[in-house]
């Protein structure tokens, strides 16, 4: 039986889907398992847009109008793991969501871990991604605005029995509006990971390559990895060389 965890956030633009793309490549390439992340943002969708893999005619919006079949929509990327993307298209923005827990338990016939990526806000996309999915991963930048739409979340899951295996901070700077343990305060809830705030991550989604292949040694990769191997249950700690590179950013 695969594991369902839905990556959620309240605020927008936090870093859910950076954060779903790089767990899922980790676990696939570095971690040899079978993944599948699904694209749950059905109205203003990105996850393909991460990983260059925008032209597929058939997507995650057809298979919930029962218009595709999911062998015709599911695609390997590079990494090793199985992407369901979402239309980026206007005319297929407007979607009922009912069906998505059959489109996942379809994801998880094949998987071992089914990564999604949710939409922000709480509308009918974030709804039916909790009543698919059985764990929570809640991202939240460090700023009071992102941290009170992370506590809503980490509420709402809570009311649909969803297990919260941890708060994310991302977009970590030197100085931040809020400290780690101010947000621990806040939230109640562990802080899983810390990932720092990184000029590269844009730079490897203009190149649709996620940062952990595109800059592996980034301060951000390391700890996109750390995470990746904690949701997973493996053990990963960076090399004292990959640290070193980290820091001088080669
Ligand atoms: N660690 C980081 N350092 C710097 N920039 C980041 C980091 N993580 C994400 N970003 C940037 O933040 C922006 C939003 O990231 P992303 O699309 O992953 O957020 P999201 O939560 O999925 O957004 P949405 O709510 O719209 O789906 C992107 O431009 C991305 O480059
Ligand atoms: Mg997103």
């Amino acid at each position: 039986m695969a594991r369902v965890i839905g990556v959620f956030s309240g605020k927008g633009g936090v870093g859910k889907t950076t954060a779903v793309v790089n767990i899922g490549a980790t676990l696939a390439y570095d971690f040899d398992k079978s993944v599948t992340v699904v694209d749950t943002n059905t109205s203003s969708s990105c996850l393909s847009l991460h990983l260059g893999m925008h032209y597929s005619p058939l997507t995650i919006n057809h298979l919930l109008k029962k218009e595709a079949k999911y062998e015709d929509v599911v695609e390997t990327h590079g990494s090793g793991m199985n992407v369901i993307p979402a239309s980026i298209r206007l005319n297929d923005s407007f979607v009922d969501m009912s069906n998505l827990p059959d489109v996942v338990k379809e994801a998880s016939k094949t998987s071992e871990i089914v990564l999604l990526d949710t939409a922000p806000s709480i509308g009918s996309e974030t709804l039916w991604s909790l009543k698919s999915c059985d764990e929570a991963v809640i991202i939240t930048n460090p700023d009071l605005p992102s941290v009170v739409e992370a506590l809503k979340m980490i509420k709402l899951a809570d009311e649909y029995d969803v297990k919260v295996l941890g708060v994310v901070i991302n977009k970590v700077k030197r100085k931040n509006s809020l400290t780690v343990e101010e947000i621990k305060r806040i939230c109640n809830t562990e802080v899983i990971s810390l990932i720092p705030l990184d000029f590269n991550v844009e730079d490897s989604i203009k190149q649709n390559i996620p940062i952990v292949h595109n800059r592996p040694f980034s301060r951000s990769s390391l700890a996109l990895k750390e995470l990746a191997a904690k949701i997973a249950g493996e053990s990963y700690k960076p090399t004292p060389m990959e640290r070193f590179r980290s820091v001088l950013g080669v």
